[in-house]
């Protein structure tokens, strides 16, 4: 299959690259010419484990190649696949389409009949009729199909999530759309990962469920965490205890300082919105909205409270971890935004390290002294905080550690230590629903 990717974004570089890997042929194109430059150079412009060498393989044996010109390569795709960006729309939260509509607007006149156009990104139900009807009306006469295949990929684990998942979600209206996708995926079903067919519509509203819902599961057992600092329960032990039951499952029920990223956020506000314009509204997500946000802060506060509360003006803190969550460099709604916001506030100096997230991190967080390890974040503070779960953090030296600090502080708000063993170092430990 011939392949046009549009977008070199997280989910379009790891979905072009994983399907040159299946041994179809992959073009991504992106307008950014910064980007595709560097692509061509062999320089990844986001940190994936893994992607650099699968991207490298498949540019070398001739399957993968980037371009900035859509018209070289279009007229000969089999499958058109749309990842561009769907950010919340500034006022109102609605998912800002005019990127998906410009590349359809972009591409009609050049896709050769039979093209199956499909969108990766992910978008607010009723986009793909939308996507059509534009091409439509720019092309009366061509013969073509509009898909959704949304993509459940996490940042860290993009490439076996996407070579390995719990189902491939294909959304059609028509039949040659479905023996396409049916072929592209076809390295994947023969692993027995489903290949689950279905309306345009409902695999776009499947994408944002699914995302909703693992939101709703992060924010229940963050407010379970909450009532277990008031009764005195550990919430390992009631997570543990749920999630042994498989209609529970155990997965994503980690407390933490509140769930971030490109996604979780971005995607729960517009199936918020969706859900009014249909007048069927979603008052469960709306309550894991403004209790996740109501979290982050809450998070910060913690580390004040420890330090004795109200206005520490002359006190430093260290932060450990700043980007949403481990093995990525993104910093997007990342919790350690308002938890420094917060701290500073309170009149906090703040310390800080991250072992990726350092650039992206200094665009958005103004009076930081960043660090260039996490012993010399320690150096000199009132009190360490771990706000992201990077391996770097979980086997601390804490004799050196205890060291450093003004005083034995530790807040881990990612649950990485054993309360017994830091105390036993001398430290004041406090964890998330312990
Ligand atoms: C998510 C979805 O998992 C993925 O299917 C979708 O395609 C994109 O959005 P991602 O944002 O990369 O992926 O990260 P994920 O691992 O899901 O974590 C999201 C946030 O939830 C992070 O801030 C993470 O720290 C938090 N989280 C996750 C918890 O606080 N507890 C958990 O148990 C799991």
């Amino acid at each position: 299959m011939r392949i046009v990717m549009i977008g070199t974004g997280y989910v379009g570089l790891v979905s072009g690259a994983c399907f040159s890997d299946f041994g179809h042929t992959v073009t991504c194109v992106d307008k950014d010419e910064g980007k595709v430059k560097a692509l061509l150079d062999g320089k990844i412009p986001i940190f994936e484990p893994g992607l650099d060498e699968l991207v490298a393989k498949n540019v070398a044996n001739g399957r993968l190649s980037f371009t900035l010109d859509i018209a070289e390569v279009l007229p000969d795709a089999d499958a058109v696949f749309i990842a561009v960006g769907t950010p919340s729309r500034r006022g109102d939260g609605h998912a800002d389409l005019s990127y998906v509509y410009g590349a359809a607007r972009e591409m009609a006149p050049m896709l050769r009949d039979g093209a199956v156009v499909v969108t990766k990104s992910t978008v607010p139900v009723g986009t793909g009729d939308e996507v059509q009807r534009i091409i439509a009306e720019a092309c009366p006469d061509l013969d073509f199909s509009v898909a959704s295949n949304p993509e459940f990929l996490r940042e860290g684990a993009a490439i076996d999530d996407f070579k390995h998942p719990d189902r491939v979600v294909v959304g059609v209206n028509d039949d040659h759309a479905e023996q396409v996708l049916q072929e592209i995926y076809r390295p994947l079903t023969r692993n027995d990962s489903p290949l689950l067919i279905m309306s345009r519509r409902g695999a776009e509203l499947t994408k944002y469920a699914a995302n909703a819902f693992l939101a709703t599961k992060i924010s229940f057992i963050n407010e379970i965490a909450n009532l277990c600092e008031k009764v005195g329960a550990d919430v390992r032990d009631v997570a543990k205890g749920i999630g042994l039951d498989s209609r529970i499952g155990n997965r994503f029920l980690q407390p933490g300082p509140g769930y971030g990223g490109s996604c979780f956020p971005k995607d729960t506000l517009a199936l918020l919105k969706t859900g009014q314009d249909y007048e069927a509204p979603l008052r469960i997500v709306e309550s894991v909205v403004a209790s996740n946000d109501t979290r982050k802060r809450a998070m910060g506060r913690k580390v004040v409270n420890a330090l004795g509360g109200g206005d520490q003006h002359g006190k430093t803190v260290a932060v450990l971890g700043l980007t949403f969550k481990a093995n990525t460099d993104d910093m997007r709604d990342s919790p350690a935004i308002a938890v420094i916001q917060t701290l500073q506030d309170a009149g906090i100096a703040v310390r800080a390290y991250d072992p990726e997230g350092m650039d992206q991190a200094k665009k958005v967080l103004d009076n930081v002294d960043y660090c260039t390890g996490p012993y010399e974040t320690l150096e000199g503070a009132d009190a360490a905080v771990i706000v992201t779960e990077w391996d770097a953090f979980r086997a601390l030296d804490l004799t050196r550690a205890k060291s450093l600090l003004k005083q034995p502080l530790l807040v881990d708000l990612r649950n990485l230590y054993s309360r017994s063993d830091v105390e036993r170092q001398g430290f004041t430990y406090i964890g998330v629903g312990r």
